[in-house]
């Protein structure tokens, strides 16, 4: 996902770019905004976090890009490319050191694991738009 805040900033065709530089396969992409209820579910492992209310409100304060993406060790090389959830530890050069405000407003998410991945992507795609 591209996050509020990145996309409100302007954001989405600079780390589109990024991706597709970094060797990923665009296979699904779309333009929404979340609901309270959807965020909240996409969200629910952060259930009993502190930050779990201040981010479904972040998630859900204006329009995401949501994406799948498609490359040869995909999880761990999109991590590498979007640098550490906390963008003030980020790596030069990654997404979130160059387009990340906080932890929380933090440009982008990627999952963590394959078996996420698959669950995120069934999350916003059908089977039919998917290419
Ligand atoms: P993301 O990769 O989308 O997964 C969960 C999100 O929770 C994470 O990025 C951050 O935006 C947010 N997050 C994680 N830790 C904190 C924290 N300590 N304070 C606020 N938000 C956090």
């Amino acid at each position: 996902m591209i996050k509020p805040d990145a996309v409100a900033n302007g954001h989405i065709g600079s780390i589109l770019n990024d991706i597709i530089a970094g060797g990923f396969k665009i296979v699904a992409l779309k333009y929404i905004k979340l609901t309270p209820e959807s965020a909240g579910n996409f969200y629910a492992v952060h259930k009993e976090r502190p930050f779990y209310a201040d981010l479904v409100k972040f998630m859900t304060s204006g329009p995401i890009v949501a994406a799948i993406l498609e490359k040869e060790n995909a999880v761990e090389d999109f991590r590498k490319l979007i640098g550490a959830t906390d963008p003030k530890k980020a790596d030069e050069g990654t997404i979130r050191n160059k387009y990340a405000e906080s932890i929380e407003a933090n440009a982008v998410h990627g999952s963590d694991s394959d078996e996420n991945a698959e669950i995120e992507g069934n999350f916003y795609f059908s089977q039919f738009e998917r290419f």
